[in-house]
């Protein structure tokens, strides 16, 4: 198998044409991978902030078709559709017995960058290649665990639905699921990346009347009202917190930062209602801290922050609702899709991610 692979931070993804492929163990099976999003995760992995293992196949946002199954799989055959889970959802453990399964204790296994028993079913050059989220949908196959997959009907196109598997369950959720959004609410979205302009669907289908962009870039300041966006900033015009209380003096009753740095996570913190709630979504840094002013204020204000991972969403659940917008036409996802590329083009769409022009580049790998 061909596929591009990230031997060391900081560097280009490599093109390596001898992958080895096991056959899926007990509980796995292999996918072939349609079409894959290249997300800003990806980059964060390749540049640091997110700390996998090397040599790894990145790739967490994908949708396929079953190709084979191992031992004891029951819920798949082969030849189903599926949206690729960046979370396994095991349905048995302590969070997915309580409607978490965002946070499926079988996670853990993705750190050592393996699948759920620690190992990779890839190798190059004679050594383990690793695989991200259980995952590494840059590569046209892919051996995952079973219950990293959800069972889409066969006539969702799969470029679509790979969208869903990360970009969209964490937008969309963030807004649907994490926040508390009521109809006639105003609301805040910082970074209207990929999945940015999620979280702006998202609040419009939840009843926000009132819904500012902030972004750097006016072209994603565009598109975040193609999405729903009432009101647009542009934070490289001055502060974006006394932007938003020159729209709305009281602050917005929800503030969401999707994109993970220290700077905008206290905007989101600012500007905030009193009483208000604030939605972290961008994934910062192991070393970014928070700073919440005296701790007085914090409490007297009576704001919420809420941490969002992967928008609270219970994949099983939530992959169907999110299909059911898409065909009511109040979810946009062909939209989303800026660039269509094959996996030996992810270095350029990694360069059109950081120069800020893409929403998303989808690969779709040929087999
Ligand atoms: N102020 C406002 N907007 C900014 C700033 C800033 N200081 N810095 C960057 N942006 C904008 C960019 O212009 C871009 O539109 O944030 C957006 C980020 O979008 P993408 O790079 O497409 O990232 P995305 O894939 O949406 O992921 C965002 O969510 O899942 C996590 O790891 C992911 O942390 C990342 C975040
Ligand atoms: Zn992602
Ligand atoms: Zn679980």
């Amino acid at each position: 198998m061909k596929a591009p692979v990230l031997l060391a931070y900081d560097s280009p993804l490599e093109m390596r044409n001898d992958i080895e492929i096991a056959a899926p163990a007990t509980g796995e099976v292999k996918i072939k991978v349609v079409a894959s999003g290249v997300c800003h995760s990806d980059l964060s992995v390749l540049n640091g902030t997110i700390p996998l293992p090397t040599p790894i196949v990145l790739g967490h946002e994908g949708a396929g078709i079953v190709e084979e199954v191992g031992e004891g799989v029951t819920s798949l055959r082969p030849g189903d559709h599926v949206v690729l889970s960046f979370v396994p959802a095991c349905g048995e453990c302590y969070a997915c017995k309580r409607g978490q399964a965002y946070i499926c204790e079988k996670a853990a296994a993705q750190g050592a960058g393996g699948l759920l028993d620690g190992t990779t079913r890839l190798t190059s050059e004679g050594a383990p290649l690793h695989q991200m989220a259980c995952l590494g949908t840059f590569g046209p196959y892919a051996i995952v665990p079973e219950i990293s997959t959800v069972k889409i009907p066969d006539e969702v196109p799969l470029d679509i639905a790979a969208l869903i598997g990360c970009g969209v369950l964490t937008g969309v959720g963030a807004a649907l699921n994490t926040a508390n959004i009521e109809p006639g609410d105003t609301v805040a979205v910082i970074g209207c990346g990929g999945v940015g302009l999620n979280v702006i669907q998202g609040a419009r289908i939840a009843g926000a009347t009132t819904i500012i962009a902030v972004d750097m870039v006016d072209s994603k300041l565009e598109m975040a009202k193609e999405f729903g966006a009432t009101h647009a900033i542009n934070a490289s015009q001055g502060d974006p917190v006394a932007q938003v209380m020159a729209i709305n003096a009281r602050g917005v009753d929800v503030s969401f930062e999707v994109i993970g740095l220290q700077a905008t996570m206290e905007q989101a913190i600012n500007m905030a209602r009193s009483g208000g709630e604030v939605v972290l979504v961008g994934v910062p840094r192991m070393d970014v801290f928070l700073n919440l002013n005296a701790a007085f204020t914090f409490l007297y204000l009576a704001k919420t922050i809420k941490g969002c991972w992967y928008g609270s969403s219970n994949v099983n659940e939530d992959v169907p609702k999110l299909l059911e917008l898409w065909r009511n036409g109040d979810l946009k996802l062909k939209e989303l899709i800026s660039k269509e590329i094959d996996n030996e083009h992810v270095n350029e769409a990694f360069e059109d991610m950081k120069a800020g022009t893409v929403a998303r580049s989808v690969i779709l790998h040929s087999h």
